[in-house]
């Protein structure tokens, strides 16, 4: 007996990898994270399976769901939306299986950030503007942040955010970045990225406040950098005429000869 934890995706249900899918409609029973998994994800349980929304379970009712197909002998399929590298409370789950002993693996899914900036159609890292994406929040009732992870102290380094799990405190957001990126610089939300009711807003850390409408509420990502919407930066030097390298080599190589 196994239990598969699997990355569901962002929200649109073809977005899971083929290896969740199948290890789904192996798994006589499913335990899913509430709704932010997708129906059509959860279409690829089996006929007959047993398939609990685990937002109403505390831990240990979550545990003794896994417990009782492991006393009979079944897999699961553990859905969480997005990926499970990040706020996924997976971790909670995997230290207690391993103190009982459960077999467990770990399937990787898109995560919701990765979909917000396909919903842009925007690289997060250009050349010249951006080379590293920060994926941070705000503090919550439930997670306070670490000292140390303040977002000025993200802020600081000018590169893209993405900030998950805030979109309730954007005025906070808006107050703390702006000394750090001015009040020019672009932010978008994506509002349920991926979803059939994606929605995208895009402003400047000065205009996006306004511009938000109510029902843009839990399940958005805030974006914020130079990189958004930026038609001057740098070309990558991987794919320049002149750039030597192993796949296209400019004249005779040394290590790779022609
Ligand atoms: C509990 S976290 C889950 C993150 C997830 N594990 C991931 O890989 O993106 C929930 C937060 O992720 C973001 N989120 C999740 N799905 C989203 C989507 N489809 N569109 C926009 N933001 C999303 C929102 O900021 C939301 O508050």
């Amino acid at each position: 007996m196994t239990v598969h934890f699997i990355g569901a995706g962002p929200g649109a249900a073809d977005l899971l990898t083929l290896r969740g899918r199948d290890l789904i409609s192996a798994s006589p029973v499913c335990l899913y994270a509430g709704s932010l998994v997708p129906e059509g994800v959860l279409a690829h349980c089996p006929a007959g399976a047993r398939v609990v929304n685990t937002a109403p379970l505390s831990l240990d009712e979550i545990i003794a769901e896994i417990q009782a197909a492991d006393t009979q002998g079944l897999d699961v399929a553990r859905l969480h939306s997005g990926d499970l590298s990040v706020w996924s409370a997976m971790g909670e789950q995997l230290r207690r299986l391993r103190m009982l002993g459960i077999a467990y693996d770990v399937t990787p899914g898109v995560p919701s950030f990765a979909a917000a900036a396909a919903g842009l159609g925007a690289e997060l890292t250009l050349p010249g503007l951006a080379q590293s994406l920060v994926l941070t929040r705000l503090g919550g009732r439930a997670s306070p942040m670490p000292e140390g992870e303040r977002l000025a102290a993200f802020a600081a380094t000018g590169t893209t955010l993405a900030l998950h799990l805030s979109i309730h405190r954007l005025v906070d957001v808006v107050a703390e970045l702006t000394p750090f990126y001015g009040a020019d610089c672009p932010v978008a939300v994506v509002w349920r990225a991926s979803w059939p009711d994606e929605r995208i807003v895009r402003g400047t850390l000065a205009s996006i406040e306004a511009m938000m409408a109510p029902e843009i509420d839990r399940t958005a990502l805030i974006l914020v950098g130079r990189v958004l919407g930026a038609e001057v930066f740098e070309h990558s030097r991987l794919y320049a005429a002149d750039y030597d390298r192993r796949y296209r080599p400019t004249g005779p190589h040394p290590h790779f000869p022609a």
